[in-house]
């Protein structure tokens, strides 16, 4: 089988471990690192959670630790109320046995890997930013190596999407937005998988309970990491279930014909009412059109999970 290779940048958080979990049942994913930033939790707790997720799936790929804060220093703090205090949804896993991390940082990982391979490894950023960004600034060389960049974050107004922290702002986005404007001007080609998508994407009891019954002991361990991020998401309106962010990007890239795009250049607000909104840039502007998720074939991406997961 032909393999693709792949970085994941990540802030785990319960479904940036259920996004880890379909890559690691993915048989075509060569899985080369795991870079963690701040976000669902501090950089600790997700470089912690990463390194006992590492253990669970039996990772061959090393974990990266990355950065702590924003490109601007910004505070943040951690949405313990969504994916609990350790992140991993207080459900006793990220007590459990972890690998250790690598001595090698998150942007210098990415950096080399990418020389190293030039045309061949894909980055898949499912938290804020900041580790692209930092990499891009040490070396801006590696926006032409990348074969590709697929992002989890922002919330374009697609059928009136708006934001999940503000009415504007996506949370991985508006956790760093500079990052992320950073990474949408750069010469790589970006698809950018939203809340416009990830919105139409429910899990719901009875999918939960069957992944809990089919999936062996990986389905068990969603079902108790996600109780809680289920419980956060009943309050927000929904009824039955929670959003699929991550592993939906983790699907757009296995499978892109799941999902349709448009092609725009891009940007993100830096200030104002509107921080950490993304928004699409009309086409004469100085930068590189972007591929932007509209719309997803839901359906499919849970048959997708279910079935690696199952498998
Ligand atoms: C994104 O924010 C985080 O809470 C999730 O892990 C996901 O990456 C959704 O807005
Ligand atoms: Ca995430």
């Amino acid at each position: 089988m032909n393999t693709r290779k792949l970085i994941f940048d990540t802030d785990p958080g319960v479904d940036d471990a259920m996004a880890l979990m379909l890559l690691a049942r993915s048989a075509e994913v060569e899985l080369l690192g795991v870079s963690t930033v701040f976000g669902n939790g501090s950089l600790d707790t997700t470089t912690r959670n990463a390194r006992v997720l590492a253990e669970l799936l039996n990772l061959r790929a090393g974990v990266h630790r990355g950065a702590a804060a924003s490109l601007d220093g910004a505070p943040h703090n951690p949405p313990a109320q969504v994916h609990g205090r350790d992140a991993l949804g207080d459900a006793g896993l990220a007590d459990g046995p972890a690998r250790a991390e690598s001595a090698q940082p998150a942007d210098e990982f990415i950096v080399e890997t990418l020389r190293a391979h030039p045309g061949e490894v894909s980055l898949l950023a499912v938290g804020p930013l900041t580790n692209l960004a930092r990499a891009l600034r040490r070396a801006p060389d590696i926006a032409g190596l990348a074969r590709e960049v697929v992002i989890m974050g922002g919330a374009f107004g697609f059928r009136g999407q708006g934001g999940n922290v503000t009415p504007f702002a996506e949370a991985n986005i508006h956790a760093d937005p500079r990052a992320a404007d950073e990474v949408f001007a750069a010469r790589w080609p970006v698809t950018v998988v939203g809340l416009d998508v990830t919105h139409r994407v429910v899990m719901d009891s009875a999918y939960l309970d069957a992944l809990a019954r089919d999936a062996g002991g990986l389905g068990r361990v969603i079902r108790d990491i996600s109780r809680l991020y289920q419980d956060f998401y009943r309050g927000t309106g929904v009824p039955d279930g929670f959003y699929v962010h991550d592993a939906s990007a983790v699907a757009c890239w296995l499978q892109p014909a799941l999902f349709r795009t448009v092609r725009a250049p891009l940007a993100v607000d830096l200030e104002g009412e509107a921080f950490g909104r993304t928004r699409l840039l009309d086409e004469t502007a100085p930068r590189p059109a972007q591929a932007v998720c509209e719309a997803v074939d839901a359906e499919k991406v849970l048959a997708l999970y279910a079935q690696r997961l199952r498998a």
